[in-house]
């Protein structure tokens, strides 16, 4: 059996994934009978469909301008993932609103993939509550997955085939007609610009491509909510504002985002919205900037020492000289991080001080001291 949904967040293909053929065929009536929903949803189908494909201005004023007047495309409240007696995610509650950019920024095995699971309905939900376009997952799976995009963490293309078929299949699962198929699979490889490598296998593709290649596939049903697992880990710097260029265009016509990534400055560049995931729980949620307002400073002086040097190398000493330097103080092993309004003039204090570290760095405060701060750990450890 050839690619297909059923291959989406799996690592390996399982007998419990509910895209599985068998059951593709026996969801067929309950998709039959949405049709008149499905109907009634055209007009915002539509309209993402039509930014993708043309770019046409019109189409592209953005949901998010009324969010008062738009019900949460994901609703959670406790939302909970027990694996056995292990909690993966643990009572969270959040909200996305139609055309924002949500994310989840956490470190490994914050919980970010289960509740992703759980929204794209391949993995039942433990306990809490959870909607997704209005819908409860467990009863309107197949009708939530034909209005969602999924990019899994994990890229699950099919090797065998070459990049315009593996488009081409997924539009075939989403009962498109070939040509129909067809026509979105050019467009979208436009829009990835992977036109050119449209006959090639999936196999040699670079890693950026691959992730480029999954984006499009999720975007064959013309979504208006795309859930994407870690979109440009492992990328090189080129490949990641390739992507967040198209995600950007994305949301701008009109596409919810909801993300997961451990990287802040992936987490700053796209979501309006995030929340602060770690060991299974929410700790903080807000924009990028309020985040950064309400937990840190504005700057951070970044001070890094000589170990060799034996004044230094005293911690308990070193410490005694950085008290009050700034606002808060934290010792890491490799680097003091000193928070303050004011870098340099933290930096000039140090050095009156008698401290004479081999590098200075002062910078504005991200969300990484934000995570910092909540946790007392490092987001990328
Ligand atoms: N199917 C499973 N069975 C048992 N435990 C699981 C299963 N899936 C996830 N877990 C556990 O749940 C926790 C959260 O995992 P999850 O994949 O949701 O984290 P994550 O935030 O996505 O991490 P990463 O950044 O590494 O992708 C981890 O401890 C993981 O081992
Ligand atoms: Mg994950």
């Amino acid at each position: 059996m050839i690619g297909a949904p059923e291959g989406l967040w799996a690592t390996a293909r399982s007998s419990h994934d509910p895209w599985r053929p068998a059951e593709r065929r026996r969801e067929r009536p309950e998709r039959r009978r949405e049709r008149p929903e499905r109907r009634r949803e055209r007009p915002e189908r539509r309209r993402v469909a039509s930014g993708v494909q043309t770019g046409r201005r019109r189409y592209h004023r953005n949901v998010a301008d009324t969010p008062e007047l738009q019900a949460p495309l994901i609703h959670a409240r406790g939302l909970t993932k027990c694996f056995g007696t292990f909690t993966a995610v643990d009572g969270i509650d959040f909200d996305v609103a139609p055309g924002e950019a949500f994310g989840f920024l956490g470190p490994n095995g914050a919980g970010k993939t289960s509740t992703m699971r759980m929204i794209g309905t391949v993995s039942p939900v433990t306990s809490g509550e959870l909607t997704v376009f209005g819908l409860d997952p467990a009863r309107d799976g197949a009708r939530i997955r034909a209005r969602l995009g999924v990019v899994p963490q994990a890229d699950t293309l099919d090797n065998e085939l070459s990049v315009l078929e593996n488009l081409l299949i997924y539009g075939r699962y989403f009962g498109l007609s070939w040509s129909e198929s067809r026509r979105r699979a050019k467009e979208l490889l436009e829009f990835v610009q992977l036109t050119e490598r449209s006959n090639d296998k999936v196999e040699p593709l670079s890693g950026g491509m691959k992730r480029r290649l999954v984006i499009a596939r999720s975007l064959i049903n013309e979504p208006s909510l795309l859930l994407l697992d870690e979109p440009t880990t492992g990328l090189d710097p080129q490949a990641r504002h390739l992507l967040w260029d198209r995600l950007y265009r994305l949301k701008q016509r009109g596409v919810t985002l909801c993300l997961t990534t451990h990287y802040m400055d992936e987490a700053e560049q796209l979501c309006d919205r995030l929340v602060v995931m770690d060991q299974a729980k929410i700790v903080a949620e807000g924009s990028p900037r309020q985040l950064i307002d309400k937990y840190v400073t504005k700057e951070v002086l970044e001070l890094r020492f000589n170990r060799a040097d034996n004044e230094t190398d005293d911690s308990a000493h070193l410490g005694n000289r950085l008290e009050g330097l700034a606002e808060r103080v934290e010792q890491l092993p490799d680097r003091v991080l000193a928070y303050t309004a004011d870098g340099e003039a933290a930096s000039a204090k140090a050095h009156e001080r008698g401290l004479r570290p081999a590098s200075v760095l002062v910078r504005r405060s991200s969300l990484e001291d934000v995570f910092l701060r909540l946790t007392g750990r490092s987001l990328v450890e």
